[in-house]
C-alpha cells in the first residue's frame, strides 16, 4: 500500500532534525511541573489498574519514555522516524525504542496497561484521527489508560524550516472538546482534562491541552 504524503513528510522532517531536537528538549520536563504532574497521575492510575507495559507513541528522543521508566512503569517508545529512534536508543540504552506508526501499531490486542502520546497526534490529519484512537483502544487492556498532550487552537500549519534545515512538517492544533468527542466515539472515556497557558521562556505559543483517558472494563 502506498504511504500517505503526511507520514512520509513527517518522517523525513524529524529525521532531518532528530539530534538538534533531542538537544533542545532533553531536559524540558524539569521546567514543566504540570506535565510531570499529569505523567505522575497517569503512572499511578496505570499501576492501580494492574500495571502492564506502557507505549510512548511518537516517543521522539525518548525523554518522556525515560521519565515514565523513572516513575516505575515498564515503558518503551515507538516512533515513525528512524533517526529519532536512533537518537533515543543512544540516549537511553537501557530502554526499548522501535520504529512504527500510530496508525498501525505492531502490538497485540489488549496488550498494554497504558499509552502516552505527547505532541505526536499533532501530525495526524483530522480525518485519520479516528483510526489512531481505534488503534489505541485496540492495544489497551480493559481498564488501561491513555494520556494525550497537544497544542490547543483551531489552526493547522506547515513548518518549512527547523534548526536551519528545510522540512515540510504539517501540524494541527485542536480543541480538547473536539478531541474528547472523537475519543468517546472510539469507545474511550475521558476522565480528566487540563488546559494550561504557554510556559514563559519556552517555545510554546499556545495553550497546552492534556486529556487523561481510560478504556472501560
Ligand atoms: C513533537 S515530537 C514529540 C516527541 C516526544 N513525544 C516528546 O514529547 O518529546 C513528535 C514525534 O512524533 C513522531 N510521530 C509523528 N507522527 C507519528 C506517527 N504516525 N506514528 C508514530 N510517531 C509519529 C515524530 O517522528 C516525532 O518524533
Amino acid at each position: 500500500m502506498t504511504e500517505p504524503d503526511f507520514l512520509r513528510d513527517t518522517r523525513a522532517s524529524y529525521d532531518a532534525v532528530a539530534a538538534d531536537y533531542a538537544a533542545l528538549f532533553h531536559d524540558e520536563l524539569a521546567s514543566k511541573p504540570l506535565d510531570r504532574a499529569m505523567l505522575a497521575a497517569f503512572a499511578e492510575l496505570v499501576k492501580a489498574a494492574g500495571g502492564g507495559p506502557v507505549a510512548d507513541v511518537g516517543s521522539g528522543p525518548g525523554r518522556v519514555t525515560a521519565h515514565l521508566d523513572g516513575l516505575g512503569l515498564t515503558a518503551f517508545g515507538v516512533d515513525l522516524s528512524p533517526e529519532m529512534v536512533a537518537v533515543a536508543r543512544a540516549a537511553h540504552p537501557g530502554l526499548r525504542f522501535e520504529e512504527g506508526s500510530m496508525l498501525a501499531l505492531d502490538l497485540d490486542d489488549g496488550s498494554l496497561g497504558g499509552v502516552v502520546a505527547m505532541y505526536s497526534i499533532i501530525h495526524i490529519p483530522d480525518e485519520r484521527l479516528p483510526e489512531v484512537f481505534a488503534e489505541f483502544h485496540r492495544v489497551l487492556a480493559p481498564g488501561g489508560h491513555l494520556l494525550l498532550v497537544f497544542q490547543v487552537g483551531d489552526e493547522s500549519g506547515r513548518r518549512t524550516e527547523g534548526f536551519g534545515r528545510p522540512m515540510s512538517l504539517v501540524f494541527h492544533r485542536r480543541q480538547p472538546d473536539r478531541v474528547a468527542e472523537l475519543l468517546a466515539k472510539a469507545g474511550l472515556e475521558v476522565r480528566a482534562r487540563l488546559v494550561r497557558e504557554p510556559e514563559v521562556g519556552t517555545v510554546e505559543k499556545t495553550p497546552q491541552g492534556y486529556l487523561l483517558v481510560r478504556k472501560p472494563g
